[in-house]
């Protein structure tokens, strides 16, 4: 670019004590408007938007130049800041109270006409906005989220470096990690049939560092999983990873809630109380259904088993009886749903494996349902207390087993907290949830799997529990932080003693071979001085969505993936050159009809 092109400020840098100055502009017409001869463009770049006014009374050549433009042709404008006249203030903008009259301009760059503006870009279709990234990544809102991102990164770094942590990159091209979603494998030219697998984690790594002494480590890092992908989900998604020796839970916890509420401060300015509410896993199931919990509202799940277990409504006793729970929700004010809804609701239960949903409502002439004739006066008193109903409000009930009930009651729980308008997306409730269950048993495998990871400690006083066999009572030194019902981030203290290691693989039935193949190297360091440690990671992305208030992970990406995992900017993944796969020695078998 020519010297006396170059910007001599970003246009939101200008304010009314620039008026009556010169000034050098740079940037993409966003917006256009011709009021009778005089034509006004809102100028975009990177800090925001200014107004800038070609008057042929102020210069006939400039504004005939100005006649050319369309919206995202790339300009260079000179020329003098003006107050604007009061009824012309704008004081949605930053920039809103001042305007450059312009008499020199330089069209740097045409543009194409846009597949969509990027004002109303909601009215396509977001394969559209994905395909010309590039476009969509102009748009205001967007760069916001991506600065807001690296802000926060940068907030982060600074925090965890004033604290003695030291930033370690660890591979990309390496060996299986154990998050339990797929690998994505990447073929070995040098050694034909072998492959990398993409870290899911930097797991194993973390823990070797902390054999090797560095105390603590963090790295923001790229993970990858092959795992069916979901609005807050993708197959490459960054961490901030966190590993620490010599610590314990407590110091891991509220060190972290110290972390990110300072990053929150520094980049959004907003005050987080610390510490965080700490909820078992036990509570969180028995009171939202779900290891998650969005606290932002109440509609607590109620255990009403011993009121309804003598009642004569087969579905509850019978549930009972098969080792099942009955629980129940009121939704306050809720007693306005229609018919036609709660066949809505029983249906969406049903998604999750209720075979049912049945409800109570609460009149001001009483309670109101078919299935009342099947409870005594004093059974509907005491639920009718327990969950304290009032008129105008209406009680859904789950009976079947305990994981069923959980998940539709808990699933219902959020939809009605929508539905009912219960939320305050204001709100930021953050939560940590702690006393998971080391394992659970898998149907699927027929064997009990780790509810984190291998490498999770139990807790010390459980481990005789493991010896007992009795696996599902053994709790887990592990904690998820929660925000609004997401799960932003997890860890745990890791097993620092072989022993106890062999033991917790023996109950994952993962065999001494099996464990040596997969994890033998961090079987041996263990074996040298390891000292006790434990770590957590974040979802970076995650935390970005929220706190942006964003719809999807995608909106807080550059350029992320499609449900289906494609890049539709790139058209990846794509097929490759036969020579290619000959080289790594594969083929591929056409897919079978
Ligand atoms: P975990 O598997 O719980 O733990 O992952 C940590 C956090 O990463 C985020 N996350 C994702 N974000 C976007 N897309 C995905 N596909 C995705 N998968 C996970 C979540 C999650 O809380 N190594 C352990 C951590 C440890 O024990 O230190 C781990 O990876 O916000
Ligand atoms: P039924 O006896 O099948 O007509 O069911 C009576 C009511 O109980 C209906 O409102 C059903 O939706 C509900 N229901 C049936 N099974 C269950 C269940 N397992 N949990 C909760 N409600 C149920």
């Amino acid at each position: 670019m020519d010297k006396e092109l170059i910007r001599t400020k970003k246009n939101t840098e200008i304010t009314e004590k620039d008026i009556n100055s010169r000034v050098t502009l740079n940037g993409w017409v966003h917006r256009r408007r011709d009021h009778g001869g005089i034509i006004f463009i809102d100028l975009r770049d990177i800090s925001g938007i200014i107004q800038i006014v070609f008057d042929p009374s102020f210069s006939e050549e400039a504004h005939k130049t100005a006649e050319k433009l369309r919206n995202e042709f790339v300009i260079s404008v000179s020329g003098i800041v003006k107050k604007r006249s009061d009824e012309t203030i704008n004081p949605n903008m930053k920039t809103g109270t001042i305007e450059v009259f312009i008499d020199k301009i330089t069209i740097l760059n045409t543009s194409e006409t846009l597949p969509f503006s990027l004002d109303e870009y909601h009215k396509v279709n977001e394969d559209v906005r994905l395909e010309y990234r590039f476009l969509d990544l102009r748009r205001p809102t967007m760069q916001k989220n991506l600065i807001n991102r690296a802000k926060f990164v940068n907030n982060i770094r600074k925090f965890l470096t004033e604290n003695n942590f030291i930033e370690i990159e660890t591979p990309v091209l390496t060996k299986s990690t154990p998050e339990g979603a797929r690998d994505f494998l990447v073929p070995s030219r040098l050694n034909i049939g072998s492959f990398y697998a993409l870290p899911q984690s930097p797991q194993l790594f973390k823990q070797i560092l902390m054999i090797s002494g560095f105390d603590r480590y963090y790295q923001i890092v790229k993970c990858f999983r092959d795992e069916d992908l979901r609005a807050d989900r993708q197959p490459e998604f960054t961490q901030i990873d966190i590993e620490m020796s010599f610590i314990n839970k407590d110091i891991i916890i509220e060190l972290m809630e110290k972390m990110i509420s300072f990053a929150i401060k520094e980049t959004y300015g907003i005050e987080i109380k610390i510490p965080f509410r700490r909820m078992s896993f036990k509570d969180a199931m028995h009171k939202y259904g779900s290891d998650r919990p969005d606290l932002r509202f109440g509609l607590e799940l109620v255990d009403v088993g011993d009121i309804v277990k003598d009642s004569s409504f087969n579905v509850f006793t019978n549930a009972l009886k098969n080792k099942g729970i009955v629980y129940a929700i009121n939704a306050k004010g809720g007693a306005k749903i229609s018919r036609k809804e709660i066949d809505e609701y029983t249906q969406y239960v049903s998604t999750f494996g209720a075979k049912g949903l049945a409800w109570i409502k609460a009149t001001e002439n009483g309670l109101e349902s078919s299935i009342t004739k099947f409870f005594t006066k004093e059974q509907l008193d005491k639920l009718t207390e327990r969950l304290t109903v009032e008129p105008g409000d209406i009680i859904f009930f789950g009976a079947d087993h305990p994981s069923i009930v959980f998940q539709s009651l808990g699933n219902l729980r959020l939809k009605l907290g929508k539905d009912l308008n219960l939320i305050d997306e204001n709100k930021l409730e953050f939560l940590w949830v702690v006393d998971f269950p080391s394992f659970e048993w898998n149907e699927d495998e027929k064997r009990h799997v780790a509810v984190h990871h291998p490498f999770t400690s139990p807790k010390s006083e459980h481990i005789k529990l493991i010896d007992e066999g009795k696996l599902e009572d053994v709790e887990a030194e592990a904690y998820d932080m929660v925000l609004n019902g997401i799960e932003l981030g997890g860890g745990s203290i890791r097993i620092h003693n072989p022993e106890i290691q062999k033991k917790v693989f023996k109950a994952l039935s993962i065999t001494e071979k099996e464990a040596e193949e997969k994890f033998g190297f961090l079987l041996k360091a263990l074996s040298f001085g390891a000292p006790p440690h434990g770590g957590i990671a974040f979802g970076l992305d995650r935390i970005i969505m929220l706190l942006e208030k964003a719809q999807s992970i995608r909106d807080v990406i550059a350029f992320p993936k499609t449900q289906r995992g494609h890049c539709l900017m790139t058209g990846s993944p794509s097929l490759v050159e036969q020579s290619q796969l000959k080289e790594l020695g594969i083929k591929i078998e056409k897919e079978k009809k």
